[in-house]
């Protein structure tokens, strides 16, 4: 996935910087150039040997190399890297860069850089919290640095809380996201009016430092997943949705700045981190929690695949196999995309889904027009590799201006990506502005 990329991986002064070893041989699994850079903090918790055995490349730290050197050096791995990440980040680090303050190695390389600029902080629960740090991170933030928020847990203080450096997988996610996002570059395809997103050329870098994203600072309501409904206690209708796709919108509308809420069925995968989730049952409960929500957002993404029927009555008690046959009298369940279009406001944004296995784009017009959307992502799901389940997805997208628009097949998060940059078009091109917040 990583194959020619050239990864600066800044190591800081945390506790947590002996899992820089784990993350580079992560990085080079998935085909990464790794260049670690070391602050001279970073080198009293691990050693620049082990990172370099691993990385199979000298470390650069500035233990033993003088100013001059680095003043020079720094130019030309700044313009090499296709993203830097930092991980562990240290409050200081972070404070340095806020600062504009370049008198190391990393933090030079840093205000050199051109490249996406992942920050993945690690420290004790008290410092995350620290006014002072929260105003940097917001202000670099602003400025297009990303951040993989740090998780909860033991720290090594040892107290509990939020602090501890992400997953490994949740790092490395951030990684393969950032260098593949097509979401701020200039190759980035042009859409009018049947194009391709996600090809090679539209992939390049620049991903995270979009500080004009149409998504930062908007409330997305976001529904995944399936829907569960109970015939009886231990029985249910369902359908195998897996809710990655949901949830890859969650991750990406997180990553761009968007306040997200996820409304999901039961799924087995985990919601990222930063996002509110509300985990429900059934397509009624899911229209409960949706309705609940949608007025104060500005835009609703409806990848859940709800039941469209259920059972007009649910058994209380385990039914028993009595009988050869037994007949279920099944009802419409409330659509609760279609409700949604018929209440939503100007400002609002609505997409819709529409899983398809005939007549793809037809049918996926029709349900445009019916329920009201702006966008409708359609899957064709006779086609390998697309819809539910699986890691990858094809789609095609029409707006309501009729222009479609068509997806390779893509690992979800890129296809999540290539949505939203859509709904960003259209936010744009409307002049859409965010809800009025209820204290504003
Ligand atoms: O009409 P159809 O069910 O094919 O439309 C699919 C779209 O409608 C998806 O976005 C799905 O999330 C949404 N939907 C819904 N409530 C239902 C059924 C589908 O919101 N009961």
């Amino acid at each position: 996935m990583l194959k020619g990329k050239e990864v600066i991986l800044g190591v800081t002064g945390s506790i947590a910087a002996y899992k820089s070893a784990e993350i580079v041989r992560e990085l080079i699994k998935q085909g990464a150039k790794v260049q670690v850079v070391m602050t001279k903090a970073a080198t009293a918790f691990i050693t620049p040997l082990s990172l370099q055995t691993l990385s199979g490349r000298t470390v650069i730290t500035d233990l033993f190399s003088s100013p001059s050197a680095w003043e020079i050096e720094h130019v030309s791995l700044a313009e090499r890297a296709d993203l830097i990440l930092i991980a562990p980040a240290t409050a200081n680090i972070i404070g340095k860069i806020a600062g504009g303050i370049a008198d190391d190695m990393l933090s030079t390389l840093v205000l050199a850089a051109r490249s996406p600029i992942l920050i993945a902080p690690a420290m004790n629960e008290a410092m995350y919290e620290n006014p002072i740090l929260k105003a940097n991170i917001e202000k670099l933030k602003n400025h297009g640095f990303c951040f993989i928020e740090p998780e909860e847990g033991d720290l090594a203080c040892g107290k509990k809380g939020k602090g501890r450096l992400a997953s490994i997988e949740t790092i490395i996610r951030g990684v393969l996201t950032a260098i593949r996002n097509p979401q701020s570059t200039e190759q980035s395809a042009v859409h009018s009016p049947q194009s391709t997103v996600g090809s090679p050329q539209a992939i390049d870098r620049g991903l995270f430092r979009n500080p004009k994203s149409e998504i930062r600072n908007r409330k997305i309501l976001i529904t995944a997943g399936p829907t569960q409904e109970p015939i009886d206690p231990v029985r249910y209708i369902s359908n195998p949705s897996s809710g990655r796709m949901g949830l890859a919108l969650a991750e990406a509308a997180h990553r761009q700045g968007g306040e997200v809420i996820v409304v999901t069925g039961p799924i087995a995968l985990e919601p990222p981190p930063g996002v509110t989730t509300i985990r429900v049952q059934t397509a009624q409960q899911m229209r409960e929690a949706v309705m609940e929500h949608f007025s104060s957002v500005d835009i609703f993404i409806s990848a859940a695949a709800v039941s469209d029927y259920q059972p007009e009555k649910s058994a209380k008690e385990k039914i028993k196999k009595t009988k050869d046959r037994l007949t279920l009298e099944l009802v419409k369940t409330p659509d609760i995309l279609a409700e949604v279009g018929q209440v939503k406001g100007e400002n609002q944004i609505v997409v819709g889904f529409a899983a398809e296995t005939e007549d793809l784009e037809q049918n996926a017009r029709k349900k445009l027009e019916e329920k009201d959307l702006d966008l409708i992502v359609a899957n064709d799901l006779t086609r390998e590799g697309a819809g539910f389940g699986g890691e990858t997805n094809m789609v095609t997208m029409i707006t309501r201006s009729g222009e479609v628009i068509k997806t390779q097949k893509l690992p979800k998060i890129e296809v999540a990506e290539a949505i939203l940059e859509q709904v960003s078009r259209i936010s744009k091109r409307s002049g859409i502005r965010s809800q009025p917040k209820p204290d504003t």
